[in-house]
């Protein structure tokens, strides 16, 4: 079953043609972030009127001529106007093509990345350079893996800029939410921090690339909630202490390149520490087969070195860097699971939501 994902939720207008849920047969995605770093975040107006330039070129781009069963399209949560793009474009085609339209919560599809495979995407239309261009270069190498090897109950992290959340996975769409943020989700703590380290946006790979060769333990910043045993996230207390820190030491400034660097990779190291002792916690009482990390934060090389140290003995999961960021193979995967557990019921109406939480 090939299924076509639509995903618009922020500044990503993304269309991928998916077959049963993991191989993915095209992929196409515009983006207007370089456009956003000059507003130092996410500007919704700005966002919505590129996703409306973008989104019948990339939809043409992903589909050529290929045929599909059905459309998945991200219903939620994220900018309104933005998801309305998505949603208004994948309820037109369908009412046009005849295809019936499965709308995805966004947690949803990163939920089900981890089953997208790594391998180069067939595109019979285009030439190989704007295969490549598209989906930021796939390697010619065959990563496959074996689906079959991933087995529930699955113990999950989400972390990206709306959201940090641990999820206990029974199936595709069975699942209960173990812990989440009190305040700022992660990547929204590397994009405040950025914007404080006068680095440019989005901030997790600013700070991650800051923080290269950095003395992770230059600043020892205090552990949020540190003696609470919970599997929530805290980040705006670091947020100020990052804050006070650098005022402290006399303003941005007045601190040298390296220093920038040292106190870039104190914060990193903070942020990953917190997600890491909250996910090995959640380890210690659930018994899983394996963790997977879903999410742009999931993209950040310090917290994929970190997990490896410290929960070495379970199976974990990362996708590809593609795939942790917002994109519509995992909302065309994320269809196609939900088709397979929930059949007529996944395709059920639904409304376009900014605000919407994931009901299992
Ligand atoms: O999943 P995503 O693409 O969009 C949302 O659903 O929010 O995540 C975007 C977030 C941004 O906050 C960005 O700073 C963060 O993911 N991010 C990273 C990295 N790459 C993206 N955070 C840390 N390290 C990275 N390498
Ligand atoms: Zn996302």
């Amino acid at each position: 079953m090939i299924i076509l994902g639509i995903e618009t939720s922020c500044d990503e207008t993304s269309v991928a043609l998916v077959e049963d849920g993991k191989r993915v047969l095209s992929g196409v995605t515009a983006s207007s972030v370089q456009e956003q770093a000059k507003y130092g975040g996410v500007f919704p107006e700005v966002a919505a009127r590129r996703q409306l330039e973008f989104i019948m070129e990339v939809i043409k781009q992903a589909v050529g001529e290929e045929k599909f069963d059905a459309i998945a399209v991200t219903r939620g949560p994220g900018l309104l106007t933005s998801l309305l793009v998505g949603t208004t474009a994948a309820r037109t085609l369908a009412s046009i093509w005849k295809k019936s339209l499965i709308g995805v919560h966004h947690t949803l599809g990163h939920l089900s990345s981890p089953w997208i495979e790594c391998q180069p995407e067939r595109h019979p239309e285009r030439s190989q350079n704007e295969a490549k261009r598209s989906f930021g270069g796939v390697e010619g190498r065959r990563l496959t893996r074996l689906e079959n090897d991933i087995r529930f109950p699955i113990l999950a992290l989400s972390v990206s800029g709306g959201h940090s959340e641990i999820w206990l996975r029974e199936s595709h769409t069975k699942g209960k939410l173990i812990g989440r943020t009190r305040d700022d989700a992660a990547g929204e703590a590397f994009d405040k921090g950025a914007a404080l380290l006068g680095l440019p946006y989005p901030g997790g790979p600013a700070i991650s690339k800051s923080a290269e060769g950095g003395n992770p333990h230059y600043i020892e910043f205090p552990r949020p909630l540190a003696g609470e045993k919970t599997f929530g996230f805290s980040f705006s207390g670091l947020k100020t202490s990052l804050k006070y820190a650098i005022r402290d030491r006399g303003g941005i400034d007045a601190l040298s390149e390296a220093e920038k660097k040292d106190v870039a990779a104190s914060f990193q190291e903070t942020v990953c520490r917190h997600l890491v002792d909250q996910i090995c916690r959640a380890l210690e009482v659930h018994d899983v087969r394996e963790l997977h990390v879903v999410g742009g934060v999931a993209a950040n090389g310090r917290l994929r070195s970190m997990l490896k140290e410290r929960c070495g003995d379970i199976k974990i999961r990362i996708p590809p860097l593609k795939y942790c960021t917002d994109n519509a193979a995992m909302i065309a995967a994320a269809g196609y699971f939900m088709i397979q557990e929930l059949g007529e019921g996944a395709h059920e109406g639904f409304e376009t939501e900014a605000s919407v939480s994931l009901g299992v």
